[in-house]
């Protein structure tokens, strides 16, 4: 049983699929009707439309704009409010660009820990002062939805001051019984390839507040109204293609969340095989997960081997972005400062990306390659 790393057979010659996006077959026939159509921008064709009407009635708020990626969809919520300062995590990924793509100034705060890995309440509140209206917040649901953020609507609510959600990675959960992306003033998802809900490349700002509503319709309209330019603004629009695919993951939401459960299930239970070395948190089998997270029991100096080691065998496990504060663009800034539960979650944590594509024959590839570096590192490391 020699592992791939070193020379042996791997459990699988080609990797099983990471994020690809989930199709039937039938889907292709839609894609030629709309290629006859010879009308691919959103601004001529119709899919768009419905697409964001699709999107407002999913939530269920009061508008929904599409955008051609999730950073341009957070630009945009960022330039629509007043706030200058913006409190975020460093556990993220491209979040604190969007910040400062706008001009605006972002503030890291740290994340609860390894079992939450959303920005700490306590610690959040600690940054506010009720004189200080600048700030608005802007957490980040990190791998699944977290249920504190029924605690910052009441940060909100006191501080008055605007809470954005990022829910890129937890698109169509609940908390509580209420859609995540519902809580906040503003909400900002990608719909990036393997995303739960996704267009190829794309996202999407959803917003129950009218006065926001109109502004995001301005900026995303190159700022103008009636032909005139009267704030900065953008063209971030998707194409009739990307939204027809969004269309179509929507209408498949509840099969989609809950083959994502299953698997997560699946998936765990292998985990817990192999708990000398790995856990997976159980809240990836409470929601449907995009990227499921394995936090590494043994030495974070082995995360390297591990990976490495696993891809080897076939299975695509990734490790996580450094936190943002470690980043050029911002440790000049934040050299000085840490975050300790975020650095320990980077240090700890690996990803296995989850799509539709998972069946039982990748299931049972991840348990016989798990075995094998298991047993390598039971036998040979400890
Ligand atoms: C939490 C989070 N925010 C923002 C983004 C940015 O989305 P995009 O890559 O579509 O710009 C991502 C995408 O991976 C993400 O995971």
């Amino acid at each position: 049983m020699k592992l791939a790393i070193f020379g042996g057979e791997p459990v699988r010659k080609k990797a099983f699929p990471i994020f690809m996006t989930y199709l039937q077959e039938t889907d292709e026939k839609k894609f030629i009707e709309l290629l006859k159509t010879r009308r691919f921008s959103s601004k001529h064709g119709k899919k768009t439309k419905e697409y964001e009407e699709l999107l407002r009635s999913f939530f269920d708020v009061k508008y929904a704009k599409a955008t051609s990626s999730g950073v341009a969809a957070l630009m945009v919520a960022l330039e629509s409010i007043k706030s200058s300062e913006i409190i975020t995590s460093p556990l993220t990924h491209s979040t604190p660009n969007a910040i400062v793509n706008v001009n605006k100034k972002v503030i890291f705060s740290d994340v609860s820990g390894l079992e939450d890995p959303f920005l700490d309440p306590k610690k959040t509140r600690n940054i506010l002062s009720k004189k200080n209206k600048n700030k608005a917040i802007l957490p980040v649901h990190l791998f699944y939805p977290s249920e504190r953020i029924v605690e910052f609507t009441k940060i909100k609510e006191e501080f008055e001051i605007p809470l954005i959600e990022d829910i890129s990675q937890v698109v169509g959960n609940k908390v509580h019984g209420k859609l995540v992306g519902t809580f906040g003033d503003i909400s900002c998802f990608s719909t990036y390839e393997g995303k739960i809900l996704s267009t190829g490349e794309g996202g999407a700002i959803i917003t129950d507040n009218t006065e926001y509503a109109r502004k995001i319709e301005v900026i995303t309209n190159y700022g103008e109204v009636r032909g005139n330019t009267v704030i900065k603004g953008y063209n971030f629009r998707i194409s009739e293609f990307q939204a027809l695919l969004g269309i179509l993951h929507l209408e498949r939401m509840e099969e989609i969340i809950k083959y994502r459960k299953n698997t997560g299930r699946k998936i765990r239970n292998i985990f817990k095989k192999y708990s000398n070395q790995f856990i997976v948190p159980k809240q990836c089998t409470r929601f449907a997960v995009h990227l499921l997270p394995i936090y590494l029991k043994v030495k974070p100096s082995l995360k390297n081997f591990i990976i490495k080691a696993l891809n080897m065998e076939g299975i695509p496990i990734q490790p996580w972005y450094i936190p943002y504060h470690l980043h050029p663009l911002f440790s000049s800034s934040w050299q000085n400062k840490r975050f300790p539960e975020a650095e320990e979650i980077h240090k700890r944590v690996v990803l296995l990306p989850l799509n539709m594509y998972i069946g039982e024959q990748e299931l049972n590839d991840l348990d016989e390659a798990l075995f094998k570096v298991s047993t390598f590192l039971e036998e040979e490391v400890n």
